[in-house]
């Protein structure tokens, strides 16, 4: 039962409060990360976790200059910030040359959202970030974030304690078929 009221309470959390996770919790929702399955059990994932806020804001001015003014209409609010100034980012990076890597590396994105949620902790899954592992400065932001060779930006999670509130999504009873 616990899982399901994590998965049914979890949101994308857009607000944070600088305070930073107690390394305890931290080290259990990277466990949460290690633990997920993956096809072959490959594990093709590398978690960089970067509390770094200089590091984290070269990330989104990379991003944003990559993307231009059409990347999202909320680049046009000035003190938008990708990351929403979480303190603690997860950056999920991927084996390139494995088949089930985007999917291996979302299944352990979701295990940490949920068990971040199960400890209190508020997150939001990113994708908005992948531009800035495609411009100049790429390769120069793999190596400080400690990307492996072989290795590209799939996904990130930021997480923090939330300071917003959000309703559920709405549920799409449409989009489940039953066959019998
Ligand atoms: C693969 C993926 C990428 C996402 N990228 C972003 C993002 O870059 N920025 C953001 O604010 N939210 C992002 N989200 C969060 C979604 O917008 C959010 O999950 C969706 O609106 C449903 O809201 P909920 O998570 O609160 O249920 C992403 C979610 C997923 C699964």
């Amino acid at each position: 039962m616990d899982v399901l009221r994590a998965i049914s309470d979890r949101r994308s959390h857009r607000a944070y409060k600088a305070d930073q996770l107690p390394e305890d919790v931290l080290c259990a929702i990277l466990r949460a990360g290690l633990e997920a399955p993956s096809a072959r059990n490959h594990q093709p994932w590398h978690y960089s976790v970067v509390q770094n806020p200089e590091l984290i804001q070269a990330v989104h001015d990379e991003a944003a200059a990559v993307m231009g003014k059409g990347g999202s209409p909320r680049f046009a609010d000035p003190d938008f910030q990708m990351f929403y100034h979480a303190p603690t980012v997860v950056f999920l990076f991927g084996e390139k040359e494995f088949d089930w890597t985007q999917v291996d590396c979302g299944i352990a994105v979701e295990n940490m959202a949920l068990a971040a949620e199960g400890l209190g902790i508020g997150s939001v899954i990113l994708g908005l970030p992948k531009p800035a592992f495609k411009g100049e400065k790429a390769d120069e932001l793999r190596a400080r974030l400690g990307c492996p060779e072989g290795y590209d930006f799939v996904i990130a999670l930021a997480l923090g304690y939330a300071t917003d509130t959000k309703e559920a999504h709405d549920l799409r009873e449409e989009k489940i078929s039953r066959i019998r």
